[in-house]
């Protein structure tokens, strides 16, 4: 057996993937059309020319556009379907997934909407593809803390179909510590929780994120890095980084796959494992091509892939006693 056939075999489970980073560019104009909302692209291909990214933001701005498109249950469910469908040849058994509803609520978009029409796709897909899933509601650092504390409390009616709350968006002038309150709410609410942190923002903000917010798993993590005493510390508290390889090269936050400190944070003995981020604005690369990247340019040895694979079930919020189903 070949070392990617090895791979394309593991039991996989997704932990970092933005369900509006999965909307592919023809069902970007299949929603805009139905519900006449305009996008300043002429067709599909037009799209995927766009998606060349300088940085984070330049990433951000365009993607944020695409958000617009959603109206209804049915958009949401189309894509959290689609994107099903694209990975049930991956070997995928779960994944956990973020939406970011603020950029649709705040277009007058109703949370429940959003929230049904994903939780029916997910409901669907565990039926015709035996993968199971879960939401997590995604907080956006380019609105205010009191937007963000607004949706929480609205979210607390549709608890049981959300597991948990992250946090996305530019860390740039926006340090954890504006966002204590919010974690401390979402944590009194049963909910878990997890940010992005150390993607574009320095050690001091994973260390924070921590410290201050209580986070069980830490997404993208790169900034960590530069200062031993942080990774050491994500090791020690068992804080997972949910790296995403191939979002981290194409919006250039680390130079190539062997520049990003996977090495270092396997040596260090910190979980981690590997994501798709938002896979539909990186040339439709979804989990098993991220995995596939790091083998074809790091070579990892088998015992290392394992270790990645039951990494990723670890850090997972699945209930201890269902864990076994996906080994
Ligand atoms: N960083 C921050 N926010 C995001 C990202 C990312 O890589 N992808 C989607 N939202
Ligand atoms: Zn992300």
């Amino acid at each position: 057996k070949t070392k990617l056939q090895f791979i394309h075999d593991l039991p996989k489970v997704e932990l970092h993937m933005h369900l509006e980073g999965s909307l592919e560019p023809e069902l970007m104009f299949e929603i805009a059309k139905r519900n006449n909302v305009p996008i300043p692209f002429d067709s599909p291909e037009d799209i995927r020319k766009a998606s060349v990214f300088n940085s984070l933001q330049e990433f951000l701005d365009l993607y944020y556009m695409g958000h617009k498109v959603f109206r209804t249950r049915r958009d949401f469910y189309d894509l959290i379907y689609s994107y099903f469908k694209r990975v049930s040849t991956s070997n995928l058994r779960h994944a956990e997934l973020f939406f970011e509803a603020q950029e649709h609520t705040n277009r007058g978009v109703p949370l429940e909407e959003i929230v049904m029409g994903l939780h029916e796709g997910c409901v669907q897909a565990e039926k015709d593809f035996g993968i199971t899933s879960d939401l997590i509601l995604c907080l956006l650092r380019h609105f205010s803390p009191e937007n963000m504390m607004d949706l929480l409390k609205q979210a607390v009616v549709f608890k049981k179909y959300i597991k948990g709350i992250g946090m996305s968006s530019s860390e740039a002038g926006c340090p954890p510590s504006l966002y204590v309150d919010i974690f401390k709410f979402a944590k009194e609410q049963g909910w878990h929780v997890t940010s992005h942190a150390g993607e574009i923002g320095p050690p001091e903000y994973v260390r924070d994120s921590i410290e201050l917010l209580g986070i069980e798993r830490c997404d993208h993590g790169i900034g960590a890095r530069s200062d031993p005493e942080v990774v050491k510390l994500l090791a020690d508290k068992k804080v997972g980084v949910t790296m995403c390889p191939i979002s981290n090269v194409l919006l250039k936050v680390t130079e190539s796959i062997p520049h990003s400190p996977i090495r270092q944070y396997l040596d260090a003995n910190c979980k981690i494992c590997f994501n798709s981020d938002d896979p539909s604005y990186f040339g439709s690369t979804y989990i098993e091509e991220n995995y596939d990247a790091v083998e074809k340019e790091m070579g990892l040895s088998v015992a290392e892939w394992v270790k990645i694979a039951q990494d990723a079930i670890d850090m997972s919020w699945v209930e201890e006693d269902e864990r076994k189903k996906l080994q």
